[in-house]
């Protein structure tokens, strides 16, 4: 006797004899079924919140961001999350869902996991380190959800598009304007940021270049470390650098933060030297130069009303640049009154 052929899986069913067989079969074939729905359903990233449809981009089904942040526990950042707030305030037809990665690359990682389980429409992510967050980037870009990358690179190009200063201009403008200040003469200590970060290498790297040590044989950097973008370390590491060197004209720090951690190690030290460091938040930087804390900053531009900007097209499917260049400013005890000067 021929077993009855299944309308859904005849050339299986066809071969297998007896009740009992036939049924285990039906059985393998459901869970197979209910295995592969919800397989479809993690890869569109329909997760807790995720409806899985394209969203209408309207007040009444807003496209949602989701921002995927390093750190906020530093006070450039927690102003990049104002920026990027406010410029979306403004437009109801936006939501976003903000993610702290509380300085932990592997936690970023994790966080953009949930973001896009979320079911977000577009990732906007100022990444800790280039190396780690580069294939999370990567896997999200690849799956259809387009991805701006903030301040901080990552490697390759497998994201939609980047926005961020020009770290490397910003260290050769600020190489240029110590020797200047130095006036071809004295001992440096470089603080740097982190240098798994891109911001970090840039900024040493375009400061090499603008301080020229060739041309400039009578400066000389005596100590240099890596306080990974944090006051505390940068304190810790210029109590080293005066212990070792009784003789320090100034300090390039990769951060404000940075170049007031120096100050309070040299304040505590009695010592006095030049000070120079670089993001000029209005409350912190650019406050820092009007107490004559600080002698030079350089504008680090957040990028977070830019990003919002670019957002919108990118979901009305409008066409937008795979990089966007922020300017900077200098600020010093000469110009800081009138806002700085504009660095061409
Ligand atoms: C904050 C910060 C800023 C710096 C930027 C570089 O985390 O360290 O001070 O300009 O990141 O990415």
């Amino acid at each position: 006797m021929r077993s009855n052929p299944s309308p859904r899986c005849p050339g299986l069913l066809s071969s297998v004899r007896g009740p009992r067989a036939r049924a285990a079969v039906h059985l393998l074939v459901a869970a197979l079924a209910a295995l592969g729905l919800l397989l479809v359903a993690g890869c569109r990233g329909e997760g807790a919140a995720g409806p899985g449809k394209k969203r209408a981009g309207t007040p009444g089904d807003p496209w949602i961001l989701g921002m995927s942040q390093c750190n906020l526990g530093e006070p450039w950042r927690v102003q990049m999350n104002q920026d990027i707030k406010a410029a979306a305030a403004k437009h109801p037809n936006l939501k976003i869902v903000e993610k702290d990665a509380q300085n932990d690359a592997l936690r970023q990682r994790a966080q953009v996991e949930e973001l896009v389980n979320q079911g977000i429409d577009l990732l906007i992510i100022s990444p800790k380190e280039a190396t780690p967050l580069t294939r999370p980037v990567e896997e999200v870009y690849k799956r259809g959800i387009p991805v701006i990358v903030l301040d901080r690179a990552v490697d390759g190009d497998q994201f939609t598009m980047f926005i961020g200063a020009d770290n490397k201009k910003i260290g050769h403008e600020a190489g240029k304007w110590i020797a200047k200040a130095l006036g071809g003469q004295g001992k440096i200590v470089e603080l740097k940021g982190l240098m798994t970060s891109t911001p970090a290498q840039d900024r040493h790297s375009g400061f090499l270049e603008g301080i020229d040590l060739a041309a400039n044989p009578g400066i000389k950097i005596v100590f240099e470390a890596d306080m990974a973008w944090l006051e505390p370390n940068a304190r810790r590491e210029m109590e080293s650098a005066l212990a070792a060197q009784p003789e320090i004209d100034l300090v390039y720090a990769h951060n404000d933060p940075g170049a007031h951690g120096a100050y309070l190690a040299a304040k505590d030290a009695g010592r006095v030297m030049k000070l120079v460091g670089i993001d000029a938040l209005p409350h912190e930087g650019v406050d820092y130069v009007k107490q004559g804390i600080l002698d030079a900053t350089f504008a680090y531009p957040t990028g977070g009303a830019e990003a919002i900007e670019s957002a919108l097209k990118i979901l009305k499917g409008e066409k937008v640049e795979k990089k966007i260049v922020l300017g900077t400013r200098l600020f010093t005890k000469e110009n800081v009154a009138g806002g700085g000067v504009v660095i061409p």
